[in-house]
């Protein structure tokens, strides 16, 4: 059998958490509970497959105008969530790393979890876990845009891998995209890093997501045929 093509980066929308939830009588924060439960398990294994960079979308910016004890509870999940899941990942030689505004509305606890989950994996060098919280794609591309010009970069020193280091976090592109719960949108997910990315939709809640779901995304990852704005690869069957 021929080995599976592991993706370098893969990036994740953690979707359905709420519906997940409902279809069990369950309320959202206990859906959210079991999507954080199923992300510790699942992001270990991910890495153990050997993807080196995992980017999870875990709150956007647009997720703040969801009801006051939604995003409370969500923020309090985060704080304990950061500090339980940074020393997984040291154990697992995983650096944390964060992308989104590092600003209000996000509570000062949330931000201290954040620097302090950085600080605890900043040596760990295996991979690289980067969750994105008040994040938005738009955003960090103006962001992005506002940093290059306050440093005076020069019009002729602008280029694409420059533009790259200036975005929250200096990553290699996204070669799969996975969004669960069967929406085929990207919600202002990671913009600029999924040019080229392969997507992936499957239709389950997050919190069901499972090992073998994971597997059934790299089968499917490695039957397509990436060109990159180039030739067809002839060597492939399809
Ligand atoms: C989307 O489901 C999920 C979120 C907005 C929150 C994601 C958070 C977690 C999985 C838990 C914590 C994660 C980390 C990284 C600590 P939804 O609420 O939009 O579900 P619905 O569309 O079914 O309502």
């Amino acid at each position: 059998m021929e080995e599976l093509k592991i993706p370098t980066h893969v990036g994740f929308i953690l979707d359905g958490n709420g519906r997940w939830a409902k279809e069990k009588g369950l309320s959202r924060s206990e859906g959210h509970q079991a999507g954080f439960d199923n992300l510790v398990n699942l992001s270990k294994y991910i890495f153990n497959r050997g993807v080196k960079v995992l980017s999870v979308y875990a709150f956007s910016t647009e997720n703040f105008k969801r009801s006051q004890m939604e995003v409370d509870f969500l923020m309090n999940l985060f704080v304990k969530a950061f500090k339980v899941h940074a020393e997984t990942l040291k154990e697992n030689d995983v650096k944390v790393v964060f992308s989104g505004r590092r600003c209000e509305p996000l509570p000062k606890k949330v931000i201290e979890a954040m620097e302090e989950a950085e600080e605890m994996t900043k040596t760990c060098t295996s991979g690289v876990f980067n969750i994105c919280v008040n994040y938005g794609g738009h955003a960090e591309i103006v962001d992005a845009v506002k940093n290059i010009v306050n440093d005076n970069i020069k019009v002729e020193d602008i280029n694409e891998e420059l533009f790259n280091k200036y975005l929250y976090q200096d990553l290699p592109p996204v070669d799969l995209l996975i969004r669960t719960s069967g929406e085929l949108r990207i919600s202002n997910f990671l913009l600029w890093q999924l040019a080229y990315a392969e997507f992936y939709f499957p239709n389950i809640y997050f919190p069901a997501f499972k090992e073998t779901d994971f597997e059934d995304a790299l089968l499917v990852y490695n039957k397509r045929d990436r060109r990159f704005g180039g030739i067809k690869d002839e060597t492939k069957n399809n």
